[in-house]
Parts: structure tokens; C-alpha cells; sequence
């Protein structure tokens, strides 16, 4: 127990050492590496936001606000062998007085799916808003077609809560997207 009386997440040291990645702040120049991610058909499918065009311009404009503007956790995903950003990964909706958060991950570069990153980075950034911000409870929204997503939040200590029936219109059709999310004590559970 802290003095405080909360509970604190002995998050693994090991974990954090071991792990491939680490996260970082957004780069004014990373504008130029999310753009490609940014206008890839195959990462925006698994999104839930709109399909849009975006210049590098805007990019650079989102990049920005993000650095210097925005209230969210924006963080790049990066290799620690050779500082590559392969990905992004985010909390936004926080809120301190219910200390609740949205989790977001993308790993833009497809060269680095299926080996486990967004598992680790995903794990990084829910250590950091449990430790760090006094998060409670972080809820993810997936595309109910999304399964590499679905099993992704699942290994990661996520529980399914419920669907959001035709939440999304995508693609000429309208989704299903499924509401999972995690808790202190489901990460304390299975992380410390
Ligand atoms: C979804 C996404 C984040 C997964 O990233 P990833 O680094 O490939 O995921 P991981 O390698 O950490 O996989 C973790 C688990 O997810 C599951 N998984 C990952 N890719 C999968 C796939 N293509 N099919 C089925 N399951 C998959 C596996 O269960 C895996 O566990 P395992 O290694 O024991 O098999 C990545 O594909 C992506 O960024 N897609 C585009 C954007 C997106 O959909 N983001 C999620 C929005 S909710």
C-alpha cells in the first residue's frame, strides 16, 4: 500500500526490460512516417473512425496539435533495437474524476505484425495509465470484424462487455463494434 492507500502496480520490472519496444512522445517530424498509415486501406478498415483523405499537410497539423494541444496520451511506438516507429498507441477521454480512459493501437508498419508488438505496447501504455494517472478503467471499442484486434485486447487482460449494434458505417455497410475493457485489478492480476 502507498500512504495514500492505493494499491500500487508492482508492474514487473522484468516485463518493461524484456520488452522489444518503448514509447515515446510524438516528433514533430513524425508526420512524415504516420501519413503512409494515415492513407493505408488495409490499417484504416480496422479502425473505427471515417475513411478520409489526408494531405501531409493535415498530418503535420495533427502531429502538432497533438504535441502541443491535445489532453489524450498520443505516444509512438518505437523499436528499441534500432529506434524505429512502427506504430502508435493512445489514451484519450480521461477523465480524473471517474478515472476512465480509452485505449487506441495501431502498428502502421505491416512488416511488423503478427510478433507480439502491439501486445507490448498496448501493455506499456495501460502500466503508464494505471501507474502513472490513476486510471481505473480503460475501455476499448473493435470493430466487431477486427479479430486480430479482438484477440489482441483479449491476451492483453481485456473483457468482452457488449456489443454496439451498426455503431459504424464502413466500407458500404454499417458494423457491429464490440465495447471490451480492463480494470486495475484485471491488470494488477495479470501483469504484477
Ligand atoms: C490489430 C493490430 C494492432 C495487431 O497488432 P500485432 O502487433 O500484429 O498484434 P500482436 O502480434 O501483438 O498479437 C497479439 C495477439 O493478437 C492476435 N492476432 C494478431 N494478429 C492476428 C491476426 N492477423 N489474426 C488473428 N489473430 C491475430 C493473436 O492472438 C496474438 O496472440 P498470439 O501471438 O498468441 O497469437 C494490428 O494488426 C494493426 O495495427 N492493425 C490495423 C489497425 C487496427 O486494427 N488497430 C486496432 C483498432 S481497435
Amino acid at each position: 500500500m502507498t500512504s495514500a492507500g492505493v494499491k500500487q502496480i508492482d508492474y514487473k520490472l522484468t516485463t518493461i526490460m524484456q520488452a522489444r519496444i518503448y514509447l515515446r512522445a510524438f516528433e514533430p517530424e513524425d508526420y512524415k512516417t504516420t501519413i503512409a498509415w494515415r492513407n493505408d486501406r488495409e490499417i484504416t478498415d480496422g479502425l473505427g473512425g471515417a475513411v478520409l483523405f489526408v494531405s501531409e499537410a493535415r498530418e503535420k497539423q495533427w502531429i502538432e496539435d497533438t504535441i502541443f494541444h491535445s489532453a489524450d496520451v498520443k505516444l509512438a511506438v518505437c523499436l528499441k533495437e534500432n529506434n524505429l516507429h512502427i506504430g502508435n498507441v493512445y489514451l484519450t477521454n480521461i477523465n480524473y474524476v471517474n478515472r476512465t480512459a480509452e485505449s487506441h493501437i495501431l502498428i502502421g508498419n505491416k512488416k511488423y505484425w503478427g510478433k507480439g508488438y502491439a501486445l507490448e505496447a498496448l501493455s506499456e501504455i495501460l502500466q503508464y495509465g494505471f501507474n502513472e494517472r490513476g486510471m481505473n478503467r480503460v475501455e476499448a471499442r473493435i470493430n466487431a470484424d477486427n479479430i486480430a484486434s479482438l484477440k489482441l485486447h483479449e491476451k492483453c487482460g481485456y473483457s468482452r462487455e457488449g456489443v454496439l449494434r451498426q455503431a459504424i458505417f464502413k466500407n458500404g455497410r454499417f458494423k457491429d463494434v464490440v465495447v471490451m475493457s480492463i480494470l486495475r485489478e484485471d491488470f494488477i492480476n495479470r501483469h504484477a
